[in-house]
């Protein structure tokens, strides 16, 4: 879900996309000929060799496999939306005093973690996409602790159709993670779907 969707869009706002990571290539096949532009299916080693940013979009109980399989990713800009749920999914495994993103930061020494888009549930991308280019943009917020990594996943907001929300380092995933509990909520629980973003506003 997450990762199709990215790809797709990251894709049509012109990106040179590599879909990798799914049990039937048949599947990242077929997603890469849907998206269009200059997108194709690979193994997680080519998606990563020599991209520019890498998004993590699995299940917290695949980052062993998929990180394995995807090599060295030193230095690597990688852009994570997963979240640390236990198997079925009804519950964090990870939370206030760490986070998802800072375990695969500890994983990962040499590559630069940025924790972003995990706090709006798939549903919505293709609406905020498809009003990109109107005055109001919905927020997003992201946090890491590496000035390039953030540059490019704020880039990658954008494209999207978001107003990216700088929240400081990747230790503020403790908060995010816990947040976007509570947007699954809205989404999923309470009545009016899941097509759902959220927005900040500053008052003077
Ligand atoms: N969905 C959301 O709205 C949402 C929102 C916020 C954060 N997140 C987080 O984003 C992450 C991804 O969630 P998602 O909903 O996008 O999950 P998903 O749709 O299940 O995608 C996970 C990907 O991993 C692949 N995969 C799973 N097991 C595999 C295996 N054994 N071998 C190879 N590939 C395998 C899946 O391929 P297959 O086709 O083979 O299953 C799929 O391509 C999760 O950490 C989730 O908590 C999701």
């Amino acid at each position: 879900m997450m990762g199709a969707k990215l790809g797709t869009i990251f894709a049509r706002a012109g990106h040179e996309v590599v879909f990798s990571y799914a049990r039937s290539e048949q599947k990242l096949k077929r997603l890469a000929r849907n998206a269009g532009g200059k997108a194709r299916a690979g193994t997680p080693r080519e998606a990563a060799q020599d991209a520019d940013a890498v998004l993590l979009a699995v299940h917290w109980l695949r980052f062993g496999d998929v990180l394995k399989q995807a090599g060295d990713l030193s230095g690597k800009v990688v852009v994570t939306c997963s979240m640390p749920m236990n198997k079925d999914n009804t519950k964090l495994v990870v939370a206030h005093t760490s986070s998802g993103a800072e375990q695969l930061a500890k994983k990962i020494p040499r590559a630069r973690v940025v924790s972003a888009f995990g706090t709006v549930p798939s549903e919505v991308f293709f609406s905020v996409y498809e009003r990109r280019r109107k005055a109001i943009r919905p927020s997003l917020v992201y946090c890491g602790d590496d000035r390039k990594s953030k540059n490019v996943a704020a880039r990658l907001i954008r494209d999207v159709g978001f107003d990216p929300v700088d929240a400081g380092p990747l230790r503020i995933a403790r908060y995010t993670e816990p947040f976007t509990m509570l947007i699954a909520q809205l989404a999923y629980e309470v009545k009016g779907g899941p097509k759902l973003a959220y927005r900040f506003e500053r008052f003077k």
